[in-house]
């Protein structure tokens, strides 16, 4: 009995659009037509945070079901999120493999955008049908009609299937729906098989544990009120006790058994996220033989910073704090660290720099910890002479040179959308970067620019630079790509002669000059001055490439402080 079948009632999608092109306000909209939620209450699950609300971002949406009913038929509706942000590309594609299509939404004012073409590149790796929607046709500046023709000749859609709303008043939305129906197919499984899920996404609830995200590949799950059930994940080969099934609507809602096609939740009543990876498959335990799914992959953090209380006593509040976050954040990774000026604190390992931020806010924020956070760096390869091979997290681990025999850096394959006109100066900021173009393509007035570059000079406040140049109209993309040897040098701050280990960095041989020369500035400029004069030097190895001098204060400056005579 191993016959499929197809679960011609229900449709799983996505929303896959850049950053602010109308997916959240396009979702609710869904939520209302079906009276999911009622007219002009904004799903409370639909805004997750407040700093994802204030930045107008969304890292994650629980997937909800929705009720539909076309020409008579009731349709189950299960529409997962995709995060929009490039630090979250890998949740992405995890995502895009629970449905079988995806609206590729593009907004009429500013087009096709990078993420439009690096979401619309993983849904049709995917497999994906793909429903192009235009949105925010009410806006008076808006051209749907050059975005039609761009989807057109960029995307190969044909211009009758492309539609046109707002999903600020709602026209066209309904129409989006029935495509949606229409167009994507229903999910296809073995019901008589072992139950077999993909573990897209998933939560944390205080009181109950982990929840976790699942699409149901074959067969079903029942809660058994006579004995107890477990779940085994596999990629992490963690064993918990199913406690309740259930979807959202966009509340919790539990039920008795989630079967082939269906969107849902499993609550595992365990502690910590970490065992919680998306893209895992999860089974019955005790059923040998399950073929785990295809495209399991553990999140590896990109960027490492270290992160140090203000004020020492605030040690243990900051090492709490940052548990319970990676409670909620399987991506953020925690290792105690020391450093001589700081004193004790933690290497934080993050998936992008904005992924950083987030969790630096929310350290302030949600657990009022103030902190010092270093500038943010990535992880180097060191092979040495004898052999040894290390991955350097801190440049206090960064051997002698003399012991050294290659050092490699991570780089990073780097997309731009960017209008033609600023083509030719982001290329230049770019070369300036250490990185270079490997392709380029043509969208009508926009340009696709790949670079490669090492993920040192991306993170080192590249986006900030890019946006500026372009006047905020490029998009960037990223993804990792590889190592590549770099001939490195490290290069150290001395404050009047002591070496200070937290501002030491690992730089490019070619540029430690420059380097050394930009640092000392910087430090001189934010260093307060003090009742003593401070030399602020940068050296290598002993050898000093850069000084600046921060002067103490005048002493009839000092005399009125201090209300001297
Ligand atoms: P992320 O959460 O970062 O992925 O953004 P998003 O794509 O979900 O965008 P969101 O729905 O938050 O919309 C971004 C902004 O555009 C908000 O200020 C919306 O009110 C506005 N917006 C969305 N759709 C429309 C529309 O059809 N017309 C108009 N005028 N504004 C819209």
């Amino acid at each position: 009995m191993t016959g499929k079948v197809v679960t011609d009632r229900i449709r799983n999608f996505c929303i896959v659009a850049h950053i602010n092109h109308g997916k959240s306000t396009l979702a609710d909209r869904f939520l209302e037509l079906t009276n999911t939620i009622g007219q002009g209450h904004r799903s409370q699950l639909l805004d997750s945070n407040p700093i994802e609300q204030e930045r107008g971002i969304t890292i994650k949406l629980a997937p909800v079901r929705m009720s539909y009913q076309l020409n008579g038929s009731d349709y189950l509706l299960n529409l997962i999120d995709t995060p929009g942000h490039v630090d979250f590309g890998y949740e992405v594609s995890r995502s895009l493999a629970a449905c079988e299509g995806a609206i590729l939404l593009v907004d009429a004012v500013s087009g096709i955008q990078a993420q439009t073409v690096a979401n619309f590149s993983l849904a049709m790796e995917q497999g994906l049908e793909i429903v192009p929607v235009i949105n925010k046709i009410d806006v008076p500046t808006a051209d749907a009609e050059l975005v039609r023709k761009q989807l057109q000749e960029s995307f190969g859609f044909q211009i009758p299937e492309i539609l046109l709303v707002s999903a600020k008043t709602g026209q066209g939305v309904g129409e989006v729906l029935e495509r949606v129906i229409g167009k994507v197919p229903p999910p296809v499984g073995r019901p008589n098989e072992p139950w077999r899920a993909l573990v897209f996404n998933s939560s944390y609830d205080q009181h109950r544990g982990v929840l976790a995200w699942v699409r149901v590949i074959d067969g079903s799950l029942e809660i058994n009120r006579q004995s107890e059930t477990y779940l085994r994940f596999l990629g992490t080969n963690t064993r918990c006790r199913l406690s309740e099934i259930g979807f959202f609507s966009p509340e919790k809602k539990p039920t008795d058994m989630i079967g082939v096609g269906e969107v849902g939740y499993v609550v595992t009543g365990l502690k910590d996220l970490s065992f919680f990876r998306p893209g895992d498959t999860v089974v019955i335990d005790g059923q040998p033989g399950v073929i785990p799914l295809p495209g399991y992959q553990p999140v590896k953090p990109m960027v490492y910073a270290g992160v140090y209380p203000v004020d020492n006593a605030d040690y243990e509040l900051l090492a709490t704090s940052l548990e319970k976050l990676r409670l909620s954040d399987a991506a953020l990774s925690i290792d105690p660290e020391y450093s001589e000026g700081l004193g004790k604190g933690f290497r934080c390992g993050f998936l992008g720099l904005l992924h950083a931020e987030i969790v630096q806010e929310r350290l302030s924020r949600e657990f009022g910890v103030s902190l010092v956070v270093t500038p943010p760096t990535v992880a180097y390869k060191v092979i040495k002479t004898n052999g040894e091979e290390m991955t350097l997290l801190t440049v206090s681990e960064y051997p002698d040179q003399a012991q050294i025999k290659l050092v490699e850096e991570p780089v990073a394959l780097m997309s731009l959308f960017t209008p033609l006109a600023y083509m030719a100066k982001l290329i230049g900021l770019c070369k300036q970067k250490r990185a270079w173009l490997v392709a380029q393509e043509y969208y009508g007035t926009q340009v696709k620019l790949v670079f490669k570059i090492p993920l040192s000079e991306m993170v080192a406040g590249l986006y900030d630079q890019i946006k500026n140049y372009s006047s905020g109209f490029a998009s960037l993309d990223w993804q990792e790509a590889g190592y590549q040897p770099i001939e490195s040098v490290r290069l150290d701050i001395l404050f009047n002669g002591e070496r200070a280990d937290s501002f030491s960095q690992i730089v490019p041989r070619l540029r430690v000059e420059q380097r050394g020369r930009e640092l000392v500035e910087k430090l001189g400029e934010l260093i307060p001055r003090q009742q003593f004069e401070i030399r602020i030097q940068a050296a290598v190895g002993g050898k000093i490439m850069a000084r600046r001098d921060v002067k103490a204060f005048r002493k009839d400056v000092t005399a009125k402080l201090y209300g001297g005579d």
